[in-house]
């Protein structure tokens, strides 16, 4: 378990408090409720999925249709139950109908996300499917180009190691891609026992250079 900060704990539930009330784009208007993420927000594993469904959208709660059930099965295959870890997904709001997330609605949304993932902590993220793996990895590249790859990367101004995965509601009628993913599974408790290097500090503004005292100080000691 990492060590949050108490604060940290506090400062999500305000987070998911103000965000319940969200309305930078479209989606707000056919929600039944802002669905912002469920789980251990002590969390060192974090998933990242799509966005809810039907489901999702009247239970308040990430992943609760089939596909959560298959991520709860392979969860339950590395020894872990969904309260070990935080779902979330890239959009907190249902899209009508389950369509795709559009372009303008991740944009909207991306730094709920963001937010979640700098106050969770997590140290490992692992992207379910090709909306959150282009949005967290910042590239173009599709899942099944990158799934079972992990980067390290930086969030906010935290290293994570992200991990892609085929999102569980493609593999449950797809027999070979539950196959690759239940193997990319397996290597997550590997993930979770490794050291990552720390993030690389931001160049600092030039504002913020602490001026050097005058020269006739010097002379001072
Ligand atoms: N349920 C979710 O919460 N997210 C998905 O991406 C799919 C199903």
């Amino acid at each position: 378990m990492s060590a949050v900060p108490v604060e940290h704990l506090d400062e999500l539930q305000a987070y998911a408090e103000a965000v319940a009330g969200c309305a930078r784009c479209r989606l707000a208007q056919g929600r039944t409720q802002v669905v912002f993420g469920s789980g251990n927000p002590h969390a060192d594993l974090m998933f990242v999925g799509e966005a809810p469904g039907f489901h999702e959208d009247r239970q308040g709660v990430p992943f609760v249709g089939q596909a959560g059930r298959l991520l709860e099965k392979l969860l339950a295959g590395i020894g872990l139950s969904r309260q070990d870890v935080y779902i979330a997904n890239t959009l907190k709001c249902r899209p009508p109908g389950n369509r795709d997330p559009a372009p303008d609605e991740i944009e909207a949304c991306e730094s709920h996300l963001f937010r979640q993932i700098e106050l969770i902590e997590p140290t490992v993220v692992a992207t379910l499917g090709n909306f959150a793996t282009k949005l967290l990895s910042g590239r173009p590249l599709g899942i099944t180009r990158v799934h079972g790859q992990e980067q390290q990367t930086t969030i906010g101004s935290r290293s994570v190691l992200l991990y892609p995965l085929y999102h569980p509601a493609a593999a449950l009628y797809t027999p070979a891609m539950l196959k690759v993913l239940e193997s990319d599974f397996a290597r997550l408790p590997e993930l979770l026992g490794r050291t990552l290097e720390p993030a690389a500090a931001p160049e600092p503004e030039l504002a913020l250079v602490p001026p050097r005292p005058p020269a006739e100080q010097l002379g001072l000691f």
